[in-house]
């Protein structure tokens, strides 16, 4: 087991635990453990019953729940109703500012679990263990929690740092390759975003995690985790610009994901919005035709299948201009200007804006 800790600028420390067939979590935390009164765990109804198993195994006796809540299948989950089902389901059963919830599943259940966590009396501890190859590299980490509101993403939302998460990728295992290749989408990002050492362990690594490969998946969940937690350290509530380049291709991709009234999952959507916003730096003209060749490749190493969105520009349109990092601009998108150099730019023009959509979906 590789464990990492970093201090955040609010003083508080963030833990993560990485690695394959890990064990005995309670052990290796004490005093998160031994401070909980009663402990919930939450998972997704629709997974399968190996993953609730081997949830289990990493709490063993004497610190295993005392409660289970099942969440309504992946992106249904993440509703305020449901949000407020599970603070009732705590409540009714005695949970208090020193019980513990444990999340464990995709990005849906920890985002939902974690959300409905820091609101219950005003905040307690939730442990996050993130079961799909997307939430292991990226949304089982940093302690964004969010619901969807009138089919747009995560508008309602808080920064609740897990307590503990652990990545273990065994739960992999059971991942349908549908759900590996989505996670590939933010694998993609995190090699055009960071530094040459992490797109190096990716690039090497990508057709074998897509081949579901126990030791390039294990790598690149430990290189990626570990490059996310740094980010968060230093911009943990995303007010110093430090973690918006890992917003790269989310805006458009999440408008994608609306579009596609759920069917598109979220890393093929943000694969496409990848390409998006590299068409769009390519075509500002901040990024050269042949560094967008290059970065465009490995959106193409992920094979996608033709996505399933009704190609409604005004739709795309009025989606981005909601997205709540337009911070009340048209529209605000992270462009790249090469490896590692991100820029964000503000109210890019409608044609400018048609070409990369096309390009996108096509
Ligand atoms: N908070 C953040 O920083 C952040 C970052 C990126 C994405 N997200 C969010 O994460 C969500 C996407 O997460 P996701 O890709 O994990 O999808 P998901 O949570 O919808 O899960 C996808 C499917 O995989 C199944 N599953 C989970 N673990 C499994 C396992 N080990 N074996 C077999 N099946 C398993 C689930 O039951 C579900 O059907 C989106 O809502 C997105 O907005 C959040």
């Amino acid at each position: 087991m590789k464990t990492l800790s970093f201090k955040l600028t609010t003083s508080r420390t963030v833990k993560a635990a990485l690695g394959r067939g890990l064990a005995n979590i309670p052990a290796e935390f004490p005093a998160l453990f031994g401070a909980a009164d009663k402990i919930c765990l939450v998972t997704g109804s629709d997974a399968p019953p190996s993953l609730r198993a081997r949830a289990l195994a990493l709490f063993p006796e004497g610190k295993s729940p005392h409660a289970y809540f099942w969440l309504p299948p992946s992106e249904s989950a993440k509703t305020l109703e449901q949000a407020g089902r599970l603070c009732s389901f705590l409540f009714d059963r005695g949970f208090s500012r020193n019980s513990l919830v444990i999340a464990a599943g995709g990005g849906a259940v920890t985002d939902l679990a974690g959300f409905a966590a820091s609101i219950y009396m005003r905040g307690i501890a939730w442990v996050s263990v993130p079961t799909t190859f997307l939430a292991q590299i990226d949304a089982g980490l940093g302690g964004k929690t969010a619901v969807n509101l009138a089919g747009a993403k995560n508008i309602a939302g808080t920064f609740h740092q897990p307590a503990l998460a652990v990545c273990d990728t065994a739960f992999l295992d059971s991942l349908p390759h549908a759900e590996l290749r989505s996670g590939a989408g933010e694998l993609v990002k995190y090699a055009m975003i960071g530094p040459a050492a992490l797109a190096a362990v990716i690039k090497k690594n990508l057709s074998k995690t897509l081949a579901g490969d126990k030791s390039a998946l294990t790598g690149c969940v430990s290189a990626c985790a570990a490059y996310k937690l740094k980010l968060v350290a230093t911009d943990e509530r995303d007010e110093r610009g430090v973690r918006e380049a890992l917003n790269f291709g989310h805006t458009a991709g999440h408008a994608f994901e609306a579009m596609s009234g759920g069917k598109l999952p979220h890393g093929d959507a943000v694969a496409r919005g990848i390409r998006f916003a590299l068409i769009a730096s390519r075509e500002t003209g901040i990024l050269k035709r042949a560094d967008f060749l290059k970065l465009d490749a490995l959106v193409e190493a992920l094979r996608l299948k033709p996505a399933a969105v009704r190609r409604d520009f005004r739709h795309f349109l009025s989606l981005v201009s909601r997205d709540k990092k337009a911070r009340g601009a048209d529209n605000r998108f992270v462009l790249i200007a090469g490896p590692g150099r991100l820029c964000p730019a503000e109210n890019l023009d409608a044609p400018l804006l048609k070409k990369a959509f096309e390009g996108a979906l096509k």
